[in-house]
């Protein structure tokens, strides 16, 4: 976890799924096709600030205030009383966005300087100044500043209309905003009926740990959107796998795992945040730093004695390419055996992962 201050966004439910909110001073891009909901989460955002004390400036590139408020009313959000007092309003007429985002934005950064009331900026949407901005390079080096200046006023929603051709994702034409922001959400609808309709899907948000899942989301006249989330793991149950993570920190240790090494699972383990056992991502882990093979060989020596003091021998030979593609023979192998022959070799490997573990293995073939 980051462990800096969040601002909610006050989109219902999107919150719990990003750690609390967004970081002050990041960029937030909403990308979605015509009538996803874009503005209605732009609404949301600044409505939210504008109840909790906070000033609003919204940069329009095309309508003008008195449109965008009728429109947010319809939306379910009167922000009459707000206007020209808390809420603002920076409409950009014309096309000259290079102006725009060279002089004029930046001059009301500067007059805003010494003013002490937050303020949460909305874009919505950003698209005409993509389409009117070809060269890709030109279009890249405009959105860097925009964003970069508008950061200075505080946390920033901005919205982008995304037209995915078949088979794309995410279309190519908001590929740029998406690197240039600090985090994306992406909306789609599709008319398939029932209650995955229209969902969201966190596409980035940096420094943040956030959620992965596709998240279905519903209009509910008086609130804008509910994004139909389930919180993420709770802090207590992020420990439940602290003594895996120690058996596996202690096994490192044993094969020989240097310091930095110690250090980054010490990491992971306080960051693991996913509702399962860690216990196959360590599995992959170990074997992606050559530990697998540490304990492998360590294996084949352990073996190498007890097969000098036992009628039951082991090709030792088979074992030493250490791989796990050997591990699975041998369990070809052992699975004739009894079970009896398992439970000893557990009590055995105590306080190591059990790598070599039959029953592992077989969960991993599943
Ligand atoms: N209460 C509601 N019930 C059902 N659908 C709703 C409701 N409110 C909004 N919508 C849907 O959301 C759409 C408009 O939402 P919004 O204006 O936020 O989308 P948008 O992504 O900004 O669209 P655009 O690309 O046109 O700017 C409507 O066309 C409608 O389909
Ligand atoms: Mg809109």
């Amino acid at each position: 976890m980051s462990g800096e201050k969040r601002i909610p966004t006050g989109i219902a439910g999107l919150d719990r799924v990003i750690e609390g909110g967004v970081r002050d001073n990041t960029t937030l891009l909403v990308v979605g096709s015509s009538g996803t909901g874009k503005s209605t989460f732009a609404m949301q955002y600044l409505n939210y600030g504008l109840e909790h004390g906070e000033n609003a400036l919204y940069i329009s590139m095309e309508e003008p205030p008195e449109q965008i408020l009728r429109e947010a009313k319809m939306l379910g959000f009167n922000l009459d009383n707000y206007y020209e007092k808390e809420l603002f309003f920076f409409h950009s007429k014309g096309k000259d966005f290079v102006k725009l985002v060279d002089e004029q934005l930046p001059a009301l950064v500067e007059a805003n300087k010494n003013y002490s009331v937050k303020t949460r900026v909305v874009i919505d949407p950003l698209t005409p100044l993509i389409w009117a901005i070809q060269d890709k390079q030109e279009q890249r080096e405009i959105i860097t500043k925009l964003f970069y200046t508008l950061k200075q006023l505080g946390p920033v929603l901005i919205t982008t209309e995304e037209h995915a051709s078949p088979g794309e994702t995410i279309g190519e034409d908001v590929l740029i905003p998406i690197y240039m922001s600090d985090g994306a959400v992406h909306l789609t609808y599709r008319p398939i009926g029932g209650a995955f309709n229209r969902a969201l899907e966190i596409v980035k948000m940096r420094a943040t740990r956030h959620g992965e899942e596709v998240y279905p989301y519903i209009f509910v006249r008086g609130v804008g959107v509910v994004v139909r989330t389930t919180p993420l793991v709770s802090a207590e149950d992020m420990r439940k796998y602290d003594d895996v993570f120690d058996k596996a920190i202690r096994t490192a240790a044993e094969l020989g795992a240097n310091e930095r090494m110690l250090e980054r699972l010490v990491y992971v383990k306080e960051n693991w945040s996913y509702p399962f056992s860690p216990k196959e991502t360590l599995q992959i882990f170990f074997e992606s730093q050559g530990l697998n093979d540490a304990l492998t060989k360590e294996e084949i020596e352990r073996r190498k004695e007890e097969s000098t003091s036992s009628e039951d021998q082991l090709d030792i030979n088979e074992l030493s390419g250490g791989t796990l593609q050997v591990d699975e023979e041998e369990i070809i192998q052992e699975d004739a055996g009894n079970a009896e022959d398992d439970v000893s070799s557990e009590s055995e490997d105590e306080g190591l992962i059990d790598i070599d573990n039959l029953n592992e293995l077989e969960e991993l073939i599943q």
